[in-house]
């Protein structure tokens, strides 16, 4: 019998007022279910949110620095337990431990980055038009917030949500993807252990229908959302019409152009973690590679006799190197888009089949795809497509890869590979996206840079960085006037 999983609100473990619950299942091994997880509906959702009203106003009046203290102390359970909290998400995620130890350590530095605020959030004092007054700023808290997190970072996605909300006075009510909910629960435990009062945050799990109900709860002031661009837009129209505050975090498409004056093996290396890396399930996974024309053959064939030799496995087994796609319908959404490459004219050079062998049977494995004889106007090359499968193209010169690397509907992260100074600050200036690594792969952002794309990618928010704090404060001017007399702003001139 699978482990039995609840919400958790107002400090409590508590059954579903819905009496249904959905099995998480081991993408790696299908039959091994980690656990029954509470389907929320919306009196489950209307009594997380009473929870986060009730705890709002002391949690909004205790000291930040003491609030501080609280992630610390997370950030320190993480730490402690990180090795069994990586175990547990390899299990229900599917991505190879060093990566979910990664994920695992990308939340504790969250915690500890996040904590430090506690003792900033720092506004301007600055000066005023009218003598014997004074003028400064500060942030306020918004009030319940509504986070709605992916399961391909089951822990540094939330934490990158999680504490920023808190750390600014804000309580919340949060829901993981229900691929990944035994991760958000440990998450929670931490965060209960380390001294959260109760009611703070609130644990809801369940899938698209309990999202829906968060987003469109009256008294959920603030949504902040990370996930498909499908989603994102309903998220985003729903909060528009409501005058909900709003962050939506979603798709990528990301390019990495390797010149042929780059160090190549270098190149190679970055593409195939950023392609292959989380089985290329992250927003900031490499899809289309640019190579210069001149070393464009050898790259491919280079690239293609690595991407064959890519272990795929469980990723609990210490020679795993990518381990399964998150579900079967994943696994079919990846292989329609290859299938559809195919029928637009592209050529397959390796992969581009579901992954069978031992060990992968009975997960959802797929094997590496590279793909080369692509058009900039095939669906492979548009879409996101949020799998292992990478298009390689040859470019003429700089201005053609940047112009190439840029014609497309998103923006979150982008790559250059060369040697030459002038290249590089090219592409820093011209490539439109949130991120641009210099001779790094798209991937691998870090929690103290804001992070978040430009055109389709989002809505102008960026999580992480202290422009987190920017979604989950609003700002407020404060006048002290101490001239003892009605001092007329713009009218009065003496
Ligand atoms: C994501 O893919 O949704 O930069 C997040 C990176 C990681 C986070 C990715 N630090 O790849």
């Amino acid at each position: 019998m699978a482990k039995q999983y609840y919400n958790f609100l107002n400090g409590k473990w508590t059954r579903p007022h819905s009496k249904v619950y959905f099995d998480n299942i081991n993408p790696a091994d299908t039959s091994d279910v980690v656990g029954r997880f509470p389907e929320s509906d919306g009196e489950d959702v209307e009594k997380a949110v009473r929870a986060a009203e009730a705890a709002y106003d002391a949690w909004r009046l205790f000291p930040a620095p003491k609030k501080g203290e609280i992630m610390m102390r997370a950030g320190q359970l993480m730490m402690k337990n990180k090795e069994k909290l990586a175990r547990l998400m390899t299990r229900e995620m599917g991505k190879v431990l060093a990566e979910t130890r990664g994920d695992v350590q990308e939340a504790i530095d969250m915690a500890f980055y996040v904590a430090g605020e506690g003792r900033r959030l720092t506004g301007e004092t600055t000066t005023s038009e009218r003598k014997n007054k004074f003028a400064m700023t500060m942030r306020i808290p918004i009030g319940v917030c509504g986070l709605i997190t992916p399961w391909n970072f089951p822990m540094a996605i939330p934490s990158w949500k999680i504490f920023p909300a808190l750390i600014c006075g804000n309580t919340v009510v949060f829901k993981p993807a229900e691929d990944t909910p035994a991760s958000a629960c440990e998450f929670v435990k931490i965060l209960t252990e380390a001294g959260l009062p109760n009611g703070v945050v609130n644990f809801v799990c369940g899938g698209p229908n309990t999202g829906e109900l968060i987003v469109r709860h009256p008294r959920i002031k603030l949504i902040s959302f990370t996930g498909s661009c499908e989603v994102g837009r309903f998220v985003g129209e729903h909060c528009g019409r409501t005058l909900k505050r709003c962050s939506l975090e979603m798709g990528g498409k990301n390019a990495q152009i390797v010149m042929a004056d780059a160090n190549m093996d270098l190149a190679l290396e970055g593409a195939l973690w950023g392609a292959f890396g989380t089985t290329g399930q992250r927003c900031t996974a490499t899809s289309r590679v640019y190579i210069q024309r001149k070393v464009f053959p050898s790259f491919v064939r280079s690239f293609i006799r690595q991407a064959k030799k890519v272990r795929i496995g469980n990723g609990l087994k210490p020679n795993a190197q990518m381990g399964p796609l998150i579900n079967a319908a994943q696994r079919e959404r990846v292989h329609n888009y290859v299938v559809r490459g195919v029928k637009e004219g592209a050529k397959v050079e390796c992969g581009g089949k579901f992954a069978r062998g031992a060990g992968l049977g009975k997960g959802f494995f797929y094997q590496p795809t590279v793909f080369t004889n692509v058009k900039p106007i095939m669906t492979i090359v548009r879409e996101e497509i949020f799998g292992p499968v990478v298009c390689l193209m040859s470019i003429k010169d700089l201005e053609d890869g940047l112009r190439q690397a840029n014609d497309t509907a998103y923006g979150l992260s982008s790559a250059i590979y060369t040697g030459n100074v002038n290249s590089a600050m090219k592409a820093i200036r011209d490539l439109e996206a949130g991120i641009t690594y210099i001779n790094g792969p798209t991937i691998g952002a870090e929690v103290h840079l804001p992070f978040g794309g430009v055109k389709n990618t989002g809505n102008g928010h960026r999580e992480a960085g202290r422009t987190a704090l920017d979604i989950f404060s609003e700002w407020k001017s404060v006048f002290v006037d101490f001239s003892g007399r009605l001092q007329k702003a713009q009218i009065d001139t003496d």
